[in-house]
């Protein structure tokens, strides 16, 4: 694997479309910076992840080890001033296991969604780990969360398993969870 961090901008979208809300791309998304996830972000990365997750959200110590442990694959959208406004963290097994990576987290602020800002993320995850040589991709989602479900399918994530990937009380009494896949071709070059 490759210990190549990111910093990009992310700038105004080539196709230049309208949001959803009639705001032109450039104000709110060329200030933001796609980039991998730095110690000093931890803080900012539980509250975000709190306010989006809330009680489901990772308690400090665990989001701390992940990052520890796949920083590479952590990923955020810095929007300055000690902002972050979304993050991505996906998880590698070792080579002897055949690299399979799980998105273990996606998110955007709510302020901030339907701006093509969790397509971006998800993309570059998947550039980098398809990049590691990783074979398979594969995440879980709640079954009523129809933005999520609609964004893996675009991006080409299916149903693994019986049941249309249906895995009852996969998080315990009561949290199904819907099991994702995205098979990976080797990067070329
Ligand atoms: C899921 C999430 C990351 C999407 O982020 P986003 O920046 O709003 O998504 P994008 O603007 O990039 O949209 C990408 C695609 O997702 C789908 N989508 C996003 N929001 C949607 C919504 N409210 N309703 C239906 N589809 C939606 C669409 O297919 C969209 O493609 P399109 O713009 O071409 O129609 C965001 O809604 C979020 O943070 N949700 C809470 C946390 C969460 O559920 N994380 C996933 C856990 S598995």
């Amino acid at each position: 694997m490759t210990a190549e961090s990111l910093e990009r901008p992310l700038g105004i979208p080539s196709d230049r479309r309208e949001w959803r809300d009639g705001r032109t791309p450039s104000a709110d998304r060329a200030r933001l910076v796609l980039r991998t996830a730095r110690e000093e972000d931890l803080p900012e990365l539980l509250r975000l992840d709190r306010e989006v997750f809330q009680d489901v959200a990772y308690p400090g110590f665990l989001l701390r080890q992940m990052w520890d442990m796949y920083a590479e694959h952590f990923l955020v959208l810095d929007a300055g001033e000690g902002r972050l406004r979304g993050y991505v963290l996906a998880a590698t097994t070792t080579p002897a296991l055949g690299l399979d990576s799980w998105i273990l987290g996606l998110c955007v602020a709510r302020d901030r969604r339907r701006r093509g800002l969790g397509r971006e993320l998800m993309t570059e995850i998947i550039a980098r780990l398809r990049r590691d040589g990783v074979a398979r991709v594969r995440l879980t989602v709640e079954p009523a969360n129809r933005a999520a479900i609609r964004l893996y399918r675009s991006l080409g994530f299916r149903p693994e398993g019986p049941d249309a990937g249906l895995r009852p009380d996969y998080f315990g009494p009561g949290m199904h969870r819907l099991v994702l896949g995205l098979p990976l071709t080797p990067a070329e070059g």
